[in-house]
């Protein structure tokens, strides 16, 4: 099996994408592992700070984990969204392939350094463990939340997108492998619908920088605004609030069609498949998959 980075660099060579999307149960990993494996592409699962808390951390590397051994098959795990050291330090400590270190709400000098750390740290415990760690930062706010939005959050617009001068100065001083930026993306779905992604912002990043870009609140955006962002330098697109939607109206639906069924092997399900479906189309779509 390929490693974690490599599998980013082939889809890069390819213009193509690996699909990163969100759990807080085992349910949605049932979801998305299945449709990843109908389609035999690589895939990450990613835990933000709350999912993490709710999932649980070892938990989480156990199954994942456990999958990847079991199938042979290309599974990693990431700490998504984490905003402190130490947050980062122990997810990776309990197993985690790697970190989002999100402190983009802090001055831009003390966003360097604590991603530093987080750096310096992973590239320390990749030797010590003999494994590959990578670590990803955010440079840019695009919102916080994964839930249907009823505006734009304040603070996202054109005028706050990531500059290219500004991508290169954070990777060159903090050594990170991978850069989420603001390019017209935002975390959720606007009920009025999300704005347009800027694939030429993307193209000028990722030039200044030469390292991977990932493209975070991809739920909502237009096809044709992923298929050309991942052409010009997105190697990685996540996806939460999708499966959020199609799991918790799956799920709703099975309860109120059913209100005496109790089991839960029994009304969970649907919510599995409408995961697996929602995901499905995604990494079709980033895949290149017709
Ligand atoms: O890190 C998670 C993602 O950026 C999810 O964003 O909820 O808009 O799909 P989304
Ligand atoms: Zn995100």
């Amino acid at each position: 099996m390929k490693t974690y980075k490599e599998y980013i660099l082939e889809a890069d060579k390819k213009g193509i994408a690996m699909g990163h999307f969100n759990i807080s149960n085992l349910e949605a990993l049932h979801g998305i592992y299945n449709a990843a494996k109908k389609l035999g592409v690589p895939i990450i699962i990613g835990l933000s700070e709350g999912e993490e808390e709710f999932f649980g951390k070892n938990e989480a590397v156990a199954v994942v984990r456990a999958l990847r051994a079991r199938d042979n098959y290309p599974i990693f795990l990431n700490a998504d969204h984490h905003y402190s050291f130490e947050a980062v330090k122990n997810s990776l400590d309990a197993g985690f392939d790697s970190a989002v270190i999100d402190l983009v709400k802090l001055p831009l000098e003390e966003n360097i350094k604590i991603t530093k750390q987080c750096v310096e740290y992973a590239r320390e415990l990749s030797k010590k463990e003999n494994r590959e760690i990578l670590i990803e930062a955010e440079l840019g706010f695009i919102g916080s939340s994964s839930k249907i939005l009823d505006k734009i959050p304040d603070g996202v617009s054109e005028a706050t997108m990531t500059t290219p001068e500004d991508a290169k100065h954070f990777v060159d001083e903090t050594g990170i492998d991978l850069l989420a930026p603001s390019i017209g993306n935002v975390h959720g779905m606007v009920k009025s619908g999300n704005p347009r992604l800027h694939p030429e912002r993307v193209k000028d990043i990722r030039k200044a920088t030469g390292i991977p870009l990932v493209l975070h609140g991809g739920s909502g955006s237009m096809d044709e605004d992923f298929i050309a962002c991942i052409k010009e330098g997105v190697d990685i697109v996540h996806i939460n609030t999708e499966i959020r939607v199609a799991f918790t109206k799956a799920l709703r639906k099975a309860l109120n069609d059913s209100p005496e069924e109790i089991t839960p092997y029994k009304y969970l399900p649907p919510a599995v498949d409408a995961v697996e479906k929602v995901v499905e189309a995604r990494l079709k779509l980033f895949s290149g998959m017709k």
